[in-house]
Parts: C-alpha cells; sequence; structure tokens
C-alpha cells in the first residue's frame, strides 16, 4: 500500500509499504479515508524529535473497517470508525480509571502509545491506505449513520476536539468564566470552541497569523495579534485589569516570538501573568523531557525557566500531558451528531495521500490559509 513515511528532517514521501494485516485476534483492519496532518507531527517532521526513519506517520484517523480478529466482538466489518490517536488496552491500572492517554501495557517501560509517533510505541501511522488497530474494541469509536456526511468534523475526534476540551477541562473552566487561550493552531482553536460549549463568558485567543485569528473570531472569540503589543497587557485589559479566569496553553514547547525565535518557557510565564490570582491553567501543547537540538541551555534538557514565585503567590492550579481521547470522544461524537458542534470550520484543505509532502511543507511554514489539512487516502 502506499504510505506517507519520515525520512529525516523535513524530507516525508509516498512510498510503497507491506500492506499491515491482523497480528492478534483483537485486532481490526481499517481502510482509511480521513487523516490529519496535526501540528504534532510537525514536531517530527522538523526533526526535534527521534522518530525513526521509514515511520509511516499520522494518528488523527477515520475509515471503515476492512477485517476484525476472531477476538473483536462488537466492532464490524463495514462499521465507520475514528481511532483515538492514544492507543490503549482497557485493563491496565491507568485505562481503568479513563487514562486512556497513559496505558501501561501497550508500549512498555513507558505510559502511552500512539499511531505513528516519535516515543510512542511500535504502531505505524494511518497516512497510508490501510491501518491496523490494536484492541479494536476498546479502541474504535463507532460512528453513527451520518459518518460519511459529516466526516471532517468526525475525523477531528481522533485528536484535536477532545485534546481542545481536555485542556479546558485541565484548567477547570465553569460556565460564566473568562478563558485565554494561547495558540491559535487547530487545537487552540478547538479549546477556545470547547470553553464556549461549555458556556465561558469571554474566551481570548492569543496568536500573530491573521487567518487562524480570523477563525478565532468566527467562532465568537476576541482574537489577540501578540506583533501589535505585549499579549499579556492587551488580555489584562480585555480583563479588568485581573486577568482571565482559566488558561490554556496549545503551543507547546516550541513556542516562538513573532520573530520566530524559539522561546521554550514564553507561552508558560506569559499565562502565570494573563490569568487571575486563584485561576487555573489547562497545558496540552507537548513539552520534551529532552531537546538536544533546543535553543538553550535549559531546554535540551527539557526543563524552562518557569516564572514559580509569582504562579506561587497567584495561588494557580495547573495541569498538563497527552489528552485521554477516550474520556471524552464519545460525547463529543454526540454533539456532532445532533448539529451542536461542527469542529471542521478549521479545516482549510482535502488533499489526496500524494499531495502529503508538498501539504507538509505549506502547513510547518504556517502559510497564510493553511489552518488544518485533511488526506483522504482511500476516499
Ligand atoms: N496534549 C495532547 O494530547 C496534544 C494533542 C495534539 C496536539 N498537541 C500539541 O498542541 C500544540 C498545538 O498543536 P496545533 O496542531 O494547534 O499546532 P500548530 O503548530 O498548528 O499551532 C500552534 C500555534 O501556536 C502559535 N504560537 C507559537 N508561538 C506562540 C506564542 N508565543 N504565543 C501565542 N501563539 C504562539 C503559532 O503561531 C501556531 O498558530 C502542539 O505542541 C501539539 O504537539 C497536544
Ligand atoms: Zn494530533
Ligand atoms: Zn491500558
Amino acid at each position: 500500500m502506499k504510505a506517507l513515511i519520515y525520512n529525516g528532517p523535513r524530507d516525508v514521501r509516498i512510498k510503497d509499504v507491506p500492506d499491515p494485516r491482523l497480528e492478534r485476534p483483537t485486532d481490526a483492519l481499517v481502510r482509511i479515508t480521513s487523516t490529519n496532518i496535526c501540528g504534532s507531527d510537525l514536531h517530527m517532521y522538523e526533526g526535534r524529535t527521534n522518530v525513526e526513519k521509514g515511520k509511516v506517520l499520522g494518528h488523527e484517523n477515520l475509515g471503515q473497517v476492512v477485517e476484525v480478529g476472531d477476538a473483536v466482538d462488537c466492532v464490524k466489518v463495514g462499521d465507520w470508525v475514528c481511532l483515538p490517536f492514544n492507543i490503549a488496552c482497557g485493563f491496565c491500572r491507568n485505562c481503568e480509571r479513563g487514562l486512556t492517554g497513559f496505558c501501561l501495557t501497550v508500549n512498555p517501560g513507558s505510559a502511552g502509545g500512539a499511531y505513528g509517533y516519535a516515543e510512542m510505541g511500535p504502531y505505524q501511522g494511518g497516512q497510508a491506505e490501510y491501518l491496523r488497530v490494536p484492541y479494536a474494541d476498546f479502541n474504535c469509536l463507532v460512528l453513527p449513520p451520518d459518518a460519511q456526511e459529516k466526516e471532517a468534523d468526525y475525523v477531528m475526534l481522533a485528536d484535536i476536539f477532545p485534546t481542545g476540551w481536555h485542556a479546558t477541562e485541565l484548567a477547570g473552566v465553569r460556565p460564566g468564566e473568562s478563558v485565554v487561550v494561547y495558540g491559535a493552531g487547530p487545537v487552540g482553536l478547538l479549546a477556545a470552541y470547547s470553553a464556549t460549549i461549555r458556556g465561558a463568558a469571554k474566551v481570548i485567543v492569543v496568536d500573530r497569523h491573521p487567518d487562524r485569528l480570523a477563525l478565532a473570531e468566527k467562532i465568537g472569540a476576541i482574537p489577540v495579534d501578540d506583533t501589535k503589543g505585549s499579549p499579556v497587557e492587551q488580555v489584562l485589559e480585555l480583563t479588568g485589569g485581573e486577568g482571565a479566569d482559566r488558561g490554556c496553553e496549545c503551543v507547546g514547547w516550541q513556542a516562538h516570538d513573532p520573530h520566530g525565535h524559539e522561546h521554550p518557557n514564553m507561552t508558560m510565564n506569559n499565562l502565570v501573568r494573563s490569568v487571575r490570582a486563584t485561576g487555573g491553567i489547562g497545558v496540552v501543547g507537548v513539552f520534551v523531557p529532552q531537546d538536544p537540538k533546543g535553543p538553550d541551555k535549559l531546554g535540551k534538557h527539557g526543563q524552562i525557566a518557569f516564572d514559580f514565585g509569582r504562579y506561587f503567590q497567584k495561588g494557580l492550579q495547573m495541569a498538563s500531558g497527552q489528552c485521554n481521547v477516550k474520556a471524552y470522544n464519545r460525547q463529543l461524537g454526540s454533539l456532532i451528531h445532533a448539529g451542536k458542534a461542527k469542529p471542521s470550520f478549521i479545516v482549510s484543505h482535502h488533499l489526496p495521500l500524494h499531495d502529503a509532502p508538498d501539504a507538509y511543507r505549506h502547513f510547518d511554514a504556517r502559510e497564510e490559509g493553511w489552518t488544518k489539512v485533511i488526506l483522504r487516502p482511500a476516499a
């Protein structure tokens, strides 16, 4: 089959690779009709992880089941399914508690497995014609009859809609509160969208790309352009000088200033200053335990100079980590089915798989108009 593989920094290619097959009786095989490029893929694309050469990328996958193993009970051939980017067993100590992003058995020696991702186990990704899904009964979200009609919405359940929601959950967003989101990439936009669904009275989104800020405005958030002055000052001005009740970090350790210089602590310290005393911060942007190519000494060891004194003085709370997609995907899917959520508002491109290398280039450059790409391998 054709698949997109990592060949080195800023070098991804379409190659013929062996078709995946059922390896265990609990597996299913899915023909992939939609698979997104994610901001997380860009960390690998830019050579900032140790992902192995030849790995098939792609962790935001949706398609139709073509084969199931003997031990698969509920998922049937022909079902349309969306796969959480986390691969989870369902029976370990963390899965039992709904913390499927930290499954203890699928990637032994580590907590958490995923398709097509650095350090997340031996699993190939879905930017390909077919995907092997382990523990299919647990990992497949079987979609309702409008699966194909709303495919561009449902595929966002694989990662970024639940992840945006997770940011608001970790931050503790409640109805009537004000929320500031750093980053207007797909994750930040869906965090802002989730905050609105949760009843936030005011949602503020910080970035510098006009097309992304325009999407934030379109869903009723207040855009803050950090090229036009300190984002912290702008947020304080919009919140009566106090700061927002809640803050979401949707950028990660490759945060940079508008000139492109990386400062891994930039969004974290801006959040500490933009959130009001006793408020909450949810961090879903990725931070890594080591970054040999990082811009500063601390960063190489996965550390940041964090404004802990101010954080303590303000009595802030913070939580972080990978999203446990399964904790939210069924309910968020019901909102899509009922017509109450339409996360596809961020999608800019639907492209065939063979255009993927080009799409990576454009999306990586955060070019105007490239907000989210859906690849259609088997459509
Ligand atoms: N925790 C999880 O489960 C999970 C899941 C998916 C993605 N992620 C991570 O979330 C992050 C965002 O993903 P994405 O797909 O939206 O990526 P993206 O790269 O498309 O978006 C990031 C946005 O942040 C903006 N930005 C950069 N520096 C900034 C700064 N200092 N202040 C404000 N904005 C700034 C960029 O302009 C860009 O628009 C990535 O780190 C990704 O790896 C985490
Ligand atoms: Zn993703
Ligand atoms: Zn588990």
